[in-house]
């Protein structure tokens, strides 16, 4: 895992980052019409094979909640693993984190929010509750030896309160990381961040944490998503989630459209010089079948115009 030193206000870039594919979950947890096992299987294989090496896989949400996660353990039973890719699911509860332990996740998240109104939304409960409620998770965890990341949604903004201040996202963030996730994504779940509130959020969190503790999760709803993870690279942060075929939104989220394609980002990556041992053209690929079997063009800048040349 890269550890860059650069602080808030410096420019250097991380020399290698990391990419969290959340298509598979994020993406496909937003589709209408449910996505066939096999579909979802052979985009997760194509995925892995283009060197992608963390995927988030499924979802042990309450099925009624969000029925196209609902095959997750078939998903997961069905996973043809390649070596040195991680298979990664959510989990709101215990569980969750005992459906996704007895599947073979390799690893857990789990998902706060910092909106009070988007947290009982999305996970029937309040801030503080769901932190209670991640308590016996993190411990099972542990116990198993499986990683656990943690999301925090809505960091820039709240389909339902609106702007959110950056010390809100670090009270969020402290809980997180005190319970033991490794890692906190800042999620910008309605997309409405900007340069401008990507800087002052970030600012405030690596006053008080490391670049490595953080990562960024940008739907690209107002177009901003790219601009945001290059305010969040300067500022040394060394994992990018994204979606391939920009696929998804938040089923909590009104409005909130896919999160930043995998492929925009790794154009963006690979033209900065960074390190990422990802095939862009082979995402391209895995991002336009899948568009195709969802019966629509990818959302991903980067694919349709590599398609035009082809
Ligand atoms: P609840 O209804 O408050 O739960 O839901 P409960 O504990 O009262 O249980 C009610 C029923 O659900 C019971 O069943 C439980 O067994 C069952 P019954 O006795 O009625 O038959 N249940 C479960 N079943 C299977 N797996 C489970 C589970 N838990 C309870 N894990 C809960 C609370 C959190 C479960 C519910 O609100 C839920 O499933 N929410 C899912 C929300 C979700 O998946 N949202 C999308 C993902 S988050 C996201 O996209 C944001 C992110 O991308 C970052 C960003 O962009 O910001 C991560
Ligand atoms: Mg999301």
């Amino acid at each position: 895992m890269p550890d860059p030193t650069t602080t808030a206000t410096g420019n250097t870039l991380p020399e290698q980052v990391t990419l969290v594919e959340v298509g598979p979950r994020d993406g496909l947890q937003n589709e209408t019409e449910p996505v066939a096992l096999a579909d979802k299987l052979r985009l997760i294989h194509e995925l892995a094979a283009a060197g992608l090496p963390v995927i988030e896989a499924g979802s042990f949400v309450n099925p009624r909640w969000v029925p196209q996660m609902a095959d997750s353990e078939a998903v997961f039973a069905g996973l043809q693993r390649r070596a040195g890719a991680r298979y990664t699911a959510l989990t709101p509860n215990l569980k969750g984190f005992e459906r996704a332990l007895a599947a073979g996740a390799d690893e857990v998240a789990v998902f706060a929010a910092a909106s009070e109104s988007f947290s009982r939304k999305n996970i029937n409960c309040g801030i503080a509750d769901s932190l209670l409620r991640f308590t016996p998770v993190m411990e099972a965890a542990r116990s198993a030896g499986l990683p656990v990341r943690g999301y925090v949604s809505c960091v820039l903004g709240c389909p339902y309160e609106g702007e959110i201040a950056p010390a809100a996202v670090a009270g969020v963030v402290r809980e997180l990381l005190g319970m033991g996730c490794y890692e906190v994504s800042l999620g910008d779940t309605i997309g409405t961040g900007t340069a401008g509130s990507m800087t002052r959020l970030l600012d405030r969190l690596l006053a008080e944490f490391r670049p490595r503790q953080l990562a960024v999760h940008c739907h690209d709803t107002y177009g901003q998503a790219l601009a945001n993870i290059l305010v969040a690279l300067q500022h040394g942060i060394a994992t990018v989630d994204a979606s391939v075929a920009g696929l998804g939104g938040c089923p909590y989220a009104p409005g909130a459209s896919g999160n930043v394609a995998t492929e925009d980002v790794l154009y963006l990556l690979h033209g900065l010089g960074i390190h990422t041992g990802i095939d862009l053209k082979a995402v391209a690929a895995a991002g336009n079948r899948i568009s195709a079997r969802l019966g629509r063009a990818s959302a991903s800048r980067v694919a349709r115009a590599l398609g035009a040349q082809a």
